[in-house]
């Protein structure tokens, strides 16, 4: 039987098939994204028809399998090392994904430093010239004699240079660049990244190396490609920050061997990026002194407690609709612990504008953050300015009540450490928060509408 070949049409955003051309995406629903691209039906035949050819499946009970053990390399950065959980896993494929400029090319070549003091590193260059990449690693005083670099963006190439190199860890910049002649359309879109992505999964299991995957994002800040790409790969890493600060927040969305709530913090400098090992430190330098608005939050990082300072703005409204704006704090929980402060608490935001900025491009996920928010809006509401020495955290309900958060202990001692001698916390919390030293005094709350003590 021939197989016969059909003209599908793939969408660029979200990876959909239609089988016909359409201006907007039935899936998606963006314009202009439908892609022209062949496919090879393959014959159908009855089930049974193939059954003869096909070898028997290897069945394996669990506990007779062994695993073997995990081996993880030290990629010299330490904050790199605490995101991915300890180390580069062999075997795994780790997407690297953020803004362009952002510094994913820097982290990576920056691994290499350690790295190629006894390891070979190869670097498939599919953005920057060969010189390019000297010019930056002479920056970051990189020798490089094991560091290999091969500008190539087809996919088959890419695997002869490994099989010619045999290294032990496989950059690829980016995946966007890599094309495979097999697929018919252009490099980065979606079946091309899903193919080339395909071959280096297959590649790092077999040759059980680590390989390292740079892609891009789309406009709303997403992984190119379809969701398909972040289901492929083992591990996940958002490198984000803001353009005008130095500061570089690297995030695991995803990670088969460690945990995803660790965040690593580095900075920017003319040398290249290097460790925060103190965010908390850093986040918190430049504060104002005596200021409504601002209170310190601390939350918790993965198994790290991180300080930061939420800021609040509320004023009286121009406009009909008061607005409400937020950066670094989820919109709609801000909307909440709003209307939560109305209701439960009798404070009126009915005509007031209320902005909010955690300061450092810093996001506050966890719900720890409810009880420092709602203490900023109040004092800058209140216009009297939160006790300088103080830091607060504890979720907020529905009610108004202040729930307990979870590793109290070590939020704590964090503050102490930091010299914060006022801290807020649930009252649920404060048996879990252990032994102060004398000078430390603990404020602890039931209710929002006891949140008027500090203030006094
Ligand atoms: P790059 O790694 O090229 O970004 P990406 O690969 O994510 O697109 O980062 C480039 C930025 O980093 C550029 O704006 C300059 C800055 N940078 C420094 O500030 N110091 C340095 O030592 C290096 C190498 C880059
Ligand atoms: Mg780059």
């Amino acid at each position: 039987m021939s197989a016969k070949v059909q003209t599908i049409y793939i969408c660029d955003e979200c990876g959909l098939e239609t089988p016909r051309w359409q201006g907007k995406c039935p899936g998606c629903g963006n314009w202009n994204t439908l892609v022209e691209n062949q496919r090879q039906e393959k014959p159908k035949a009855g089930i049974g028809a193939t059954k003869s050819l096909l070898p028997a499946t290897k069945l394996s009970r669990l506990n007779e399998l062994d695993a073997g053990l995990e081996i993880r390399r030290d990629t010299g950065l330490g904050e790199m090392n605490r995101v991915l959980g300890g180390g580069a896993v062999d075997g795994s494929v780790c997407l690297l994904s953020g803004d362009p400029g952002i510094g994913k090319s820097t982290l990576l070549l920056q691994m290499c430093k350690t790295l190629c003091k006894n390891q070979t590193v190869l670097y498939i260059a599919g953005e920057e010239s060969p010189r390019q990449i000297k010019l930056r690693a002479e920056r970051l005083g990189l020798e490089g004699e094991r560091l290999i670099i091969a500008p190539e963006t087809d996919i088959e190439q890419v695997i002869a240079c490994v099989e010619q190199t045999s290294p032990d860890l496989v950059i690829v910049d980016s995946i966007q660049t890599i094309n495979c002649a097999g697929v018919s359309s252009s490099a980065g879109s979606v079946s091309q990244v899903r193919e080339c992505t395909g071959f280096l999964i297959r590649m790092a299991k077999e040759r059980e190396i680590p390989v390292f995957v740079v892609g891009h994002v789309n406009k709303d800040g997403g992984i190119a490609g379809p969701k398909v790409l972040e289901h492929m790969v083992d591990v996940v890493l958002y490198f984000e920050g803001e353009r005008h600060s130095s500061y570089r927040i690297l995030r695991a969305v995803k990670n088969r061997y460690g945990s995803t709530n660790e965040i690593g913090v580095f900075e920017m400098t003319d040398g290249g990026l290097s460790d925060v090992e103190n965010p908390s430190l850093t986040l918190l330098s430049g504060r104002p002194k005596n200021v409504s608005g601002t209170c310190v939050a601390c939350v918790m990082e993965g198994t790290r407690p991180i300080l930061a300072e939420v800021q609040a703005l509320v004023g009286k409204t121009g406009f009909g609709t008061p607005r409400r704006m937020s950066t670094g704090f989820d919109l709609n929980r801000a909307a909440l612990l709003i209307a939560v402060l109305e209701k439960r608490g009798g404070f009126f935001f009915g005509n007031l504008d209320a902005y909010l900025n955690i300061v450092g491009g810093l996001k506050l996920e966890e719900p720890g953050a409810d009880l420092p928010v709602v203490l900023a809006l109040l004092s800058n509401l209140l216009d009297k300015p939160v006790p300088e020495n103080l830091a607060a955290f504890g979720e907020v309900g529905l009610a108004g009540e202040v729930r307990a958060a979870a590793g109290a202990r070590q939020r704590v001692s964090e503050c102490v450490r930091l010299g914060f001698h006022k801290l807020v916390l649930p009252k649920a919390s404060l048996n879990t928060a252990g032994e102060q030293p004398n000078d430390v005094e603990l404020i602890p709350l039931t209710n929002i509408s006891d949140a008027m003590r500090i203030f006094r």
